[in-house]
């Protein structure tokens, strides 16, 4: 009786927990360390949509993190509706689609006196908010990656017997990138980010984060 009580009491706690770990409920700014600058005029539309891997890259990295922390709890984990609000990976990567965009993340959404979407002008700057949309137009059908589970397992499990060897461990960075290719955006966009990419760019940047690409292999082999 009284385990049973202990019980109930912990499976409560782990709720919370997991609760808070869609993201807290405050909107939140974000960190935009080593994007470009952009012009203080808000851009009508992505800046970043057919940028460099370099700048698209951390563009998706940093608006990966955005959009969990303000994002996620609403529109789905990865992006993945889960019926609750839109499924913003179908949003067209096009000017009208970074319209609508900007009017929903600037303005937010009132039915009835009611916010069912907060506003998020003046806690996302410019970098953030073109970040969140490279992040959500670049995504790739998640049934086509879930796909490719034992190739990315396989893969992981590669890197991280060459955890400890730099240079093996970096010179899988071309197996990936090509491992990455072929993958259509559900928004229209030019260039799908995988897994495999993120894994890729991440054993390419300067100094390579290997464990970073381990983590990005091992979430993709989870989800
Ligand atoms: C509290 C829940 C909630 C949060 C948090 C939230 N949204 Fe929304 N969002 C909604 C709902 C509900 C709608 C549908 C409103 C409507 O009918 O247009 C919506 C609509 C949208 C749309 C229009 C989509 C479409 O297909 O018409 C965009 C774009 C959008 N949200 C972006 C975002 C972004 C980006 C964030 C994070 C920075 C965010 N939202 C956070 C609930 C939320």
């Amino acid at each position: 009786m009284r385990k049973a009580t202990i019980w109930a009491g912990f499976g409560i706690i782990l709720g919370a927990a997991a609760a808070l770990g869609h993201g807290d409920t405050a909107p939140q700014s974000v960190d935009t360390t080593g994007l470009p600058d952009l012009p203080t005029e808000m851009a009508t539309e992505n800046p970043w949509r057919e940028a460099d891997p370099a700048v698209l890259f951390k563009a998706v990295e940093v608006g990966a993190k955005g959009f969990n922390s303000n994002c996620a709890r609403c529109h789905g984990l990865g992006a993945i509706s889960g019926g609750l609000a839109p499924d913003l990976r179908y949003l067209e990567a096009n000017e009208f689609g970074d319209e609508w965009f900007l009017d929903r993340i600037l303005h937010g959404y009132e039915q009835n006196g009611a916010v069912k979407m907060p506003p998020f002008e003046g806690i996302l700057n410019q970098q953030a908010i073109w970040a969140i949309r490279t992040y959500v137009e670049t995504r790739a059908d998640e049934v086509e990656i879930a796909d490719q589970k034992d190739k990315l397992t396989a893969m992981r499990d590669k890197l991280a017997a060459a955890a400890e060897d730099p240079a093996t461990a970096t010179a899988l960075a071309p197996e990936l990138a090509a491992a990455g290719e072929g993958f259509e955006t559900l928004s229209g966009a030019p260039r799908a980010v995988t897994p495999f990419d993120e894994a890729a760019w991440q054993l390419s940047s300067e100094p390579p984060h290997i464990k970073a690409a381990i983590e990005t292999l091992s979430a993709a082999v989870r989800n």
